[in-house]
């Protein structure tokens, strides 16, 4: 016997004993004939180039360099994966893995440095031009979200997203973008994840600009991007979407909420987180054209008991109403979690976004961890929010504009592998039993990259990025390999993956491994 094949031997044999065999079953359909895979970063967090070729300020560029202690580990995206010159090797990367699509950002300051129309970075629009054509050269379709957290510093000088006048800045932009990349790019997100734009950049500060206004800033801010994006779904479609091909969406987050116990208390508390933090965005844009109704009167009450002239929360006018009523042609989706929710007894002396919504929120200990504090492995969540929102909003496309798993980089990513395999297991189930119209699946992310105020700690990606090497070489981990997989087989393999356990094998194991090496051992005599 050579010596190779002796080699192999061994090694199964490790796997099979250095185990314990627990697994868990997947769904074995297929995915549906129609059904497209891809993979997601967004310009800040991997371009890096912050200041070349006539890029302007962002906000997320002066928040990095004026509160370094704000980011765990004071790192910037100045670098980041430095994809701006690296985009072809990414493009390599996608095309490796085999998946339809790639949905990435662009970078408004980029584009338009100074934030308006006086200045277009010719660099920047040539930079997404070669990209996308990279990008379709091999095979891949490009998908832009237009807005990705990067607003031109410029912009937050008039108060940013709070002030209704971006609409106006932000509708500029995007005409910019459809004008140059429309001929190619035929789906559109307009805004990523606006809760936490609105909610923790101008709510509680958490996320670039800082501001602390929850209860009245944020909800401007959610008012000024509901008509952003409406005002931009109908740009497209008046004056760009000639070959009618295009397709418009928004991207929301939501995590899958639990009531914290049986109590009628707990489960109203889960009713209005709903609303409150989804249908926010989602009744304007997929239901009635207005906010909730528990939310327009809850914030009203709550504003004149608190001595507010008027509710806190803006008022659409009824025209403003029919403008933003079935603004997208899908529903996007980011998902991740899943978080227990409880009643929090209305608290009059505190103007908040949550305590509006009167709730508080814990996770569940059992539930395992990933690197992130707030992300657990939930995997039935993802069922039950699908199912959720095509009961609230109706039968919408939904694509999965990301889900994915934070570690500390490892090679050998099984956590994460299992993360993708069993949450994409919750969807077929979705898909085959609750019948919810999922249409793509898009895993976050290609690259390790600046995970926000997080830095480079914890880390998403399916490829490594060494961030200490100026090169920036990325290495795919396993998780890259299973996804690929998953992809050409349009299928999940029938169980959970298992990791080695070197350090718990038990004796008898051990003591098997002995035998059946000496055995291979003997073979190889032969
Ligand atoms: C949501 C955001 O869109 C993305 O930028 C972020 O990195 C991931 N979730 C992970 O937190």
């Amino acid at each position: 016997m050579n010596a190779i094949i002796k080699y192999f031997v061994v090694i199964a044999i490790v796997f099979v004993y250095g185990s314990d065999a627990t697994t868990t079953l997947l769904n074995t359909n297929s995915f549906p004939p129609n059904f497209t895979f891809g993979v997601a970063t967004a310009a800040y967090q991997i371009e890096g180039a912050w200041d070349e070729d006539g890029k302007g300020e962002s906000i997320w560029d002066r928040f990095t360099h004026e509160y370094p202690h704000r980011i765990s580990d004071a790192s910037t995206a100045d670098i980041a994966c430095n994809s701006y010159h690296k985009y072809k090797e990414d493009v390599q990367l996608i095309k490796a893995l085999g998946v339809d699509y790639y949905r990435f950002s662009i970078s408004w300051t980029r584009i338009l440095p100074t934030g308006y129309l006086n200045n277009i970075n010719e660099a920047g629009i040539q930079y997404y031009n070669n990209l996308i054509n990279e990008l379709i050269a091999n095979g891949i379709d490009p998908v832009i979200t237009i807005y990705h957290w990067d607003l031109p510093q410029t912009l937050q000088e008039l108060g940013g997203w709070p002030n209704s006048e971006l609409v106006t800045h932000y509708v500029n932009f995007a005409k910019i973008a459809f004008e140059n990349f429309g001929d190619r790019v035929k789906t559109w997100i307009t805004f990523n994840e606006p809760k936490q734009i609105c909610k923790l950049g101008y709510g509680d500060g958490s996320l670039a600009p800082g501001y602390k206004s929850s209860g009245i800033g944020d909800y401007r801010c959610v008012y000024t991007i509901l008509k952003s994006h409406a005002e931009a779904y109908h740009l497209y479609h008046n004056q760009f979407n000639t070959d009618k091909q295009g397709k418009v969406g928004f991207t929301m987050d939501n995590f899958w909420y639990e009531p914290g116990s049986t109590s009628r208390a707990d489960e109203a508390a889960v009713e209005r987180v709903f609303e409150f933090y989804l249908g926010i965005f989602a009744n304007p844009i997929y239901g009635t054209g207005d906010f909730p109704q528990i939310v327009k009167d809850t914030v009203g009450n709550r504003s004149l008991l608190q001595g507010f002239e008027t509710s806190r929360l803006p008022t659409f006018t009824t025209e403003e109403v029919a403008r933003i009523k079935g603004t997208a042609d899908f529903f996007g989706l980011n998902f991740y979690t899943a978080v227990k929710i409880g009643n929090n007894e209305a608290d009059l002396s505190t103007v908040s976004w949550d305590s509006d919504a009167g709730i508080l929120y814990w996770w569940d200990p059992s539930w395992p961890s990933a690197a992130s504090y707030w992300l657990k492995v939930v995997p039935y969540g993802i069922r039950k929010a699908l199912k959720k929102i095509k009961d609230t909003y109706g039968d919408h496309p939904i694509i999965i504009t990301e889900n994915g798993y934070s570690d500390h980089g490892e090679l050998d990513d099984y956590d994460r592998v299992n993360y993708y395999l069993t949450y994409l297991s919750s969807i077929l189930e979705a898909i085959y039993e609750d019948d919810v119209k999922v249409v793509g699946y898009t895993a976050w992310s290609l690259l390790d990259n600046f995970e926000w105020v997080h830095g480079y700690v914890s880390r998403f990606g399916i490829h490594a990025v060494d961030f200490n090497d100026p090169n920036r070489p990325r290495t795919p981990k396993l998780s890259a390999k299973i996804f690929s997989e998953i992809v050409s087989n349009r299928t999940l393999r029938s169980t959970t993956v298992q990791a080695p356990d070197y350090a718990n094998m038990n004796a008898p194991s051990g003591i098997m491994l002995v035998v059946l090496i000496a055995l291979v051992n003997l073979l190889s005599r032969i």
